[in-house]
């Protein structure tokens, strides 16, 4: 799969990113509208990037911890684009001092996928963002839309092999 090694923040030329603003709009960005405006970004777009949570979080004006946790507790949201497994590594600033570079590193050369690329068997994707509002536990890794902070070499390699062997067996 070739596709951006990073997720972007949605271009403002962005046809579906103005459709979407037309939603917010409508809901006068009240908070509360937050379940139908990931709605209509999923319906939109597929899927709910981590940026475009977090752009959606901006225009809302809510913290991204919670349209994060919003997005991965019901179940109709999905923030993994093609694999069967995805992993999100946060390179945000506070995550990046705390050498989330090197687990993204790792996880590449283990995989053999760049970030932003799905494995050829389909198994996994691997991600990265900006931040995902959880600074205080960095370096913060998702996997399959659980997010764990305080990761290592070895936490990440225990829960790479957990996830692609449970989905062998
Ligand atoms: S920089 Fe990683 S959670 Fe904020």
């Amino acid at each position: 799969m070739t596709v951006n090694s990073t997720i972007h923040a949605p271009s403002a030329s962005n046809k579906r990113l103005r459709l979407l603003e037309a939603t917010m709009k409508r809901h006068q960005y009240r908070p509360d509208a937050l379940i139908e405006v990931l709605h209509r970004a999923q319906e939109l777009f597929g899927y709910l990037d981590i940026n475009l949570l977090l752009h959606i979080a901006q225009r809302l004006k809510l913290p991204p911890s919670q349209v994060y946790g919003v997005a991965t507790f019901y179940h109709f949201f999905s923030l993994a684009p093609k694999g069967v497994h995805s992993c999100v590594v946060c390179m945000g600033t506070a995550c990046y001092v705390k050498q989330a570079a090197q687990l993204l590193s790792f996880l590449e050369k283990t995989t053999g996928i760049k970030a932003g690329e799905t494995t050829s068997d389909g198994q996994l994707s691997l991600m990265t963002a900006r931040c995902l509002g959880t600074c205080g536990i960095a370096p913060v890794v998702v996997f399959d839309e659980r997010l764990e902070g305080h990761q290592t070499v070895e936490s990440v390699t225990a829960r790479l092999n957990t996830c692609l062997s449970a989905s062998k067996s």
